[in-house]
């Protein structure tokens, strides 16, 4: 399918009457020329050229490559765009001052009151990001030298980013919600020397304290060296002399100079490492590299959403996820638009929150999780209808499948039925958007489920490795590399050929389950391996059962999902505990505290059954199915069960969980 690379297809014909024209829309489409064909090409032929453009069209390098793609015998050890040289941030930021956007809003900063409101434009952004690369600098940050920044969501977690890609650090995100000793273990692992974080977390109208999360992370941890803190609360922390600075104090120390060449780097140098949750309790640290990583985030955002730069583009995620990453910092800012950062939640001061938010700014995409759609469900429409929302054109999901009933309230309550809902499927792993669904094929109905973007070659297969027949679910495998592919785990080259390639030899298994409907739709339905996804976001069970086991009291500890109203997914643990530990609802409650202290808040259990025993096989293998099914209330069909070594047991678990509320 030479020559037919630009196709577009995330725009249905019917516009808002009081919105852009279509006219309007149809210029703004990120390629140019809408298309509902298919959209498979040749791989890798066409692919190659296709990457080429891409990559020539979105991206300002400062030396060319030798090839677009290389090493392509091993996909496990492919390379993007070998020997081009390119910086992120000057991608990001200074391209666009010469470009006519130097005042205009790069990134506009909603704080969780009203009133707390920062604008950044482009020539304000590069200069809050060269002087603090020039902080970075000053205490010995060079190219290639990790740096962890756990921020919550205030414009200087996009600025601290800016400015590693600025210098060529690789950072490394920590969501904020992780607990000390989980931020501890990523310090660790990628060997961090300089940590950025803030005194306080501001949410909800609570304060709530972060530095003291440092403070208890480094405790036992000598490597670093530094940490920067930015002051967003009122009250005292302490500050270790000689370890600890306070971000504005350096930023405007007079020999701090506002220009910073930005460093130019190889396009497989790595950009930043983000960890995630796989099967083993370890978080994976997913590597991604500058050049592809670009490419493959500016051409998924300007395809799916049709982003351009005069969108006001809001994504809802903490910057502490991918999605933050792509679609919040590097995405719209690639593109030269204007960002959305809030830190606050849907539900505070008042359910409209974020339907407020969309009207004051003008919004124009809206990407969001189903669970938050879920969960602002359950207000009803009447928060929605007080809004002005006429200047929002696309609105988008990412993380969890959208169920019909969240898509149909997304649809006619959100997008008064005239706005195309795309429907993406991504992962860390992945670094843009490969799937998202059609509206113009009638996709987008809850799981519909959409077609991956050209160039991405993503299939379903079955247990032989053979495309699943349609309707029936297998493995959700992409078959050819694609430029914003994970280049690596940080640390673990035996873990990533595992976890990715070893399954299906030389492709790139997902993890996920499928299906594909009789129109080429992929619905994704789940994962495939022993990870949770609570609201969006990815925990693995191994992780939860050995925070759980970590405590005196549990001898051992078996952790399942069950299905959730809102959050999609919830924790249910099955435990059982030391012979000489009694079991009541303190200890339950002691175990959730637990567990959020060792990981964090997300990963706290819905459900803690305290078990006499878990169903275990002879060779000593716990039946997971059976615990699933019993903690989704499902107490029949359990299968072969025969090899259980005790099969009484299930009948225990029952009579339990019919206890519960
Ligand atoms: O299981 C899939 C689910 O989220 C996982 C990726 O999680 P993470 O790496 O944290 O990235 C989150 C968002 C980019 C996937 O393996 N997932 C993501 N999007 C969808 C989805 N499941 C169903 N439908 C989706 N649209």
């Amino acid at each position: 399918m030479s020559g037919d690379t630009t196709m577009f297809h995330g725009l249905s014909g019917k516009t808002r009457s009081d919105g852009p024209a279509s006219a309007e829309i149809e210029r703004r489409g990120g390629a140019g020329v809408r298309e509902t064909k298919d959209t498979a090409m040749l791989f890798p032929e066409d692919a190659v050229r296709f990457w080429g453009e891409q990559a020539e069209a979105l991206v300002s390098w400062s030396e060319g490559w030798s090839s677009v793609l290389s090493g392509e015998k091993e996909m496990s050890s492919v390379r993007w765009f070998d020997g081009a040289k390119l910086n992120v941030a000057y991608n990001c930021i200074d391209r666009h001052l010469a470009r006519g956007r130097k005042n205009k809003a790069a990134l506009i900063w909603q704080g969780d009151c009203n009133d707390d409101v920062r604008v950044f434009t482009y020539q304000m952004l590069h200069m809050e990001v060269s002087r603090f690369a020039n902080v970075l600098k000053k205490y010995g940050v060079k190219k290639g030298d990790r740096v962890v920044i756990y921020l919550p969501m205030i414009p200087e977690l996009p600025i601290a980013m800016l400015a590693c890609a600025r210098i060529g650090a690789t950072h490394s995100v920590v969501f904020a919600g992780f607990s000390a000793v989980s931020l501890r273990q990523r310090i660790e692992d990628c060997g961090a020397r300089l940590v950025i974080t803030a005194d306080h977390v501001v949410r909800g109208g609570k304060v709530l304290p972060l530095k003291t999360h440092i403070d208890q992370a480094l405790s036992t941890l000598s490597q670093v060296l530094n940490c920067i803190v930015v002051k967003r609360g009122d009250g005292d922390v302490s500050m270790q002399e000689g370890r600890d600075l306070w971000y504005h104090r350096e930023i405007n120390c007079i020999d701090i100079l506002p220009e910073c060449e930005p460093e130019e780097m190889a396009a497989d140098d790595p950009l930043f490492i983000l960890y995630t949750s796989g099967s083993t309790g370890k978080p994976k640290g997913v590597v991604h590299c500058c050049g592809g990583y670009l490419v493959y985030t500016l051409y998924s955002c300007q395809y799916v959403f049709a982003l351009h730069e005069d969108d006001t583009y809001w994504c809802t995620a903490d910057i502490g996820w991918i999605t933050g990453h792509t679609c919040t910092v590097y995405g719209p800012l690639g593109l030269g638009a204007t960002t959305l950062m809030f830190e606050g939640i849907p539900s505070y001061p008042g359910p409209d929150r974020f339907w407020q938010i969309v009207e004051k700014y003008g919004v124009s995409i809206f990407y969001t999780a189903p669970t938050v759609i879920r969960a602002l469900m359950r207000y009803g429409n009447e928060p929605a209808e007080i809004h002005d929302l006429s200047s929002l054109r696309i609105l988008g999901s990412v993380g969890a499948p959208l169920n019909t009933d969240a898509w149909k309230w997304y649809n006619t309550v959100i997008g008064q039925e005239l706005l195309p809902i795309m429907d993406t499927w991504w992962q860390t792993e992945t670094g843009g958007i490969m799937i998202s669904s059609l509206p113009e094929l009638g996709g987008g109905q809850g799981c519909a489920g959409g077609k991956p973007l050209p160039g991405v070659d993503a299939v379903i297969l079955d247990e032989n490795g053979q495309e699943a027949s349609v309707g029936v679910t297998g493995s959700l495998v992409i078959r050819h590399p694609w430029p914003g592919m994970l280049t690596g785990l940080f640390g673990d080259g035996r873990e990533y050929l595992v976890n990715y390639y070893q399954k299906f030899p030389g492709m790139f298994f997902t993890g996920d389950s499928g299906c594909r409907n009789a129109n080429g739709c992929l619905a994704i339905t789940g994962r495939l391996d022993d990870v949770i996804t609570i609201s969006g976001h990815r925990i693995g069970t191994a992780e939860v059962e050995s925070a759980l086991v970590s405590h005196t009291s549990v001898a051992e500890a078996a952790v399942v999902a069950m299905p959730h109203p809102v959050k999609g997914q919830a924790i249910y643990a099955y435990v059982s505990v030391k012979d000489d530990v009694g079991q009541d609802d303190q200890l339950i409650e002691e175990l959730k505290s637990h567990v959020r202290k060792q990981i964090g808040a997300i990963a706290t259990p819905d459900v803690i059954q305290v078990a006499g025993g878990l169903p275990k096989t002879r060779s000593g293998k716990i039946m997971r199915r059976v615990l699933r099914k019993i903690a989704a209330k499902e107490y029949n069909d359990f299968g072969d069960t025969s090899a259980l070594a005790d099969p009484s047991i299930i009948s225990d678990l029952i009579a339990c969980r019919k206890n519960e509320a």
